[in-house]
C-alpha cells in the first residue's frame, strides 16, 4: 500500500479507484489547498496526483521524499509542474491527453461566436433590463464564413477546433513547429505559414499552443499590432501565453476588434480594465468543465497512478 496524495477534490470514481488499493489522502474542498497544507501532506507520499491549480515545484519534490515516483496532472497542460526537476529526480510526470480534446474545442468555438456575434454584449443588455429593440443595424457582429481562423499550436485541441470552424464555413491557416502530415491538412484544408503571416491574414485568431518559457507572451504588443483591426483573439490554452494588459490596451484602443478568454495570466484574478470592456468575453477557465471531461480526466490520471505503483509504465508520460 502506497500513499497517493490527491491535491483538490476529484470525481469519486476516481478516487474510489485509487482507494481500493492504496492509502489515499484527498483534500476534499472545491477551494485549493493551501500551499502549507500541500507542504505537509505531501510527506512520505509516492505519487501526488496535482491539479493545475497546485504548484509542484523543487520545494514541493524535495519535502516529499526520496519514495515520490510520480506526479499524475489531472490536466493536459503541466505548466504547473517543474518537469525538468521531476526528471532530474527521476520522478514521472503524466497528463491527460485526448479526453478533453472536444470539451475545449467546443470552448474554443463558443468563444469565436460569443466574440463575432457580441453574445454576452447582448446577454448583459437583457439582464441589466437595457432598453432595446429589434433594428436594422443594432448589435451587428461579424458573420464568420468565408473568413480565416488562424490557429497557433496545431495539436489534438487545435485539430478539433478546427474541424468545428471549417463546418463553419471558415478558412483554415495554422502555425506550429513541425508541419502537419499532408494529408491531415488537406482534410482541414489547412494551410501552414509563419506566426507573422499567421497574425496578419487571420480573422480570427485562436490560441491551443502549450505553456512555456518559449511561449511567455507569445503574443504581445508587437504580435497584437500585426493583427488586423477587424480581428478577433481567443485564448483557450494558458493565460501567460498572451500580455494580458498588452491584450487590454489593443481592446481599448481598438488595435483589434475583440478578444474571448477562458483563461488569464494570474488566475483567478483578471486584468481590471478587460472588466469594463464590452469587445472582451470572459469566462472562468471552462475548457474541460464537464461533467464527463472532468470524470475522464480524473480517471486517466488515478490509472496513471495505479499502473505506475504496480511498476507498469505509465499510459500518459510526458515524457519518454
Ligand atoms: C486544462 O486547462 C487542462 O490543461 O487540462
Amino acid at each position: 500500500m502506497a500513499k497517493i496524495v490527491v491535491t483538490g477534490k476529484i470525481p469519486q470514481v476516481a478516487l474510489d479507484s485509487l482507494k481500493s488499493v492504496h492509502e489515499v489522502l484527498a483534500w476534499d474542498k472545491e477551494t485549493p489547498m493551501p500551499r502549507e497544507e500541500l507542504l505537509k501532506r505531501v510527506i512520505g507520499a509516492e505519487v501526488i496526483v496535482s491539479l493545475l491549480t497546485e504548484k509542484i515545484d523543487e520545494e514541493v519534490l524535495n519535502k516529499s521524499g526520496s519514495q515520490l515516483k510520480a506526479v499524475c496532472n489531472v490536466a493536459v497542460g503541466y505548466n504547473n509542474i517543474d518537469v525538468n526537476a521531476c526528471k532530474e529526480k527521476n520522478i514521472m510526470v503524466t497528463n491527460t491527453p485526448g479526453v478533453l480534446t472536444d470539451a475545449t474545442a467546443d470552448i474554443a468555438m463558443a468563444l469565436i461566436l460569443m466574440t463575432t456575434r457580441r453574445l454576452a454584449e447582448g446577454e448583459r443588455v437583457i439582464r441589466n433590463q437595457e432598453p432595446w429593440a429589434w433594428g436594422m443595424f443594432y448589435m451587428l457582429g461579424t458573420g464568420i464564413q468565408n473568413r480565416t481562423l488562424g490557429i497557433i499550436g496545431m495539436g489534438q485541441i487545435g485539430i478539433a477546433t478546427a474541424q468545428r470552424a471549417q463546418s463553419f464555413g471558415m478558412n483554415i491557416i495554422y502555425t506550429r513547429r513541425n508541419r502537419m502530415d499532408e494529408k491531415l491538412e488537406q482534410s482541414l484544408g489547412a494551410k501552414f505559414v509563419t506566426l507573422d503571416e499567421l497574425l496578419s491574414l487571420s480573422d480570427v485568431v485562436s490560441i491551443h499552443c502549450p505553456y512555456s518559457k518559449e511561449t511567455h507572451h507569445l503574443i504581445a504588443e508587437a504580435q497584437l499590432k500585426k493583427m488586423k483591426k477587424s480581428a478577433y483573439l481567443v485564448n483557450t490554452a494558458r493565460g501567460p501565453i498572451v500580455d494580458e494588459e498588452a491584450l487590454a490596451n489593443a481592446l481599448i484602443n481598438k488595435e483589434i476588434a475583440g478578444a474571448g478568454l477562458d483563461v488569464y495570466e494570474n488566475e483567478p484574478t483578471v486584468n481590471s480594465k478587460l472588466l469594463s470592456l464590452d469587445n472582451a468575453v470572459l469566462i472562468p477557465h471552462l475548457g474541460s468543465a464537464t461533467v464527463e471531461t472532468r470524470t475522464a480526466m480524473a480517471t486517466t490520471a488515478a490509472s496513471n497512478a495505479l499502473e505506475i505503483l504496480k511498476g507498469n509504465k505509465a499510459l500518459n508520460p510526458v515524457w519518454s
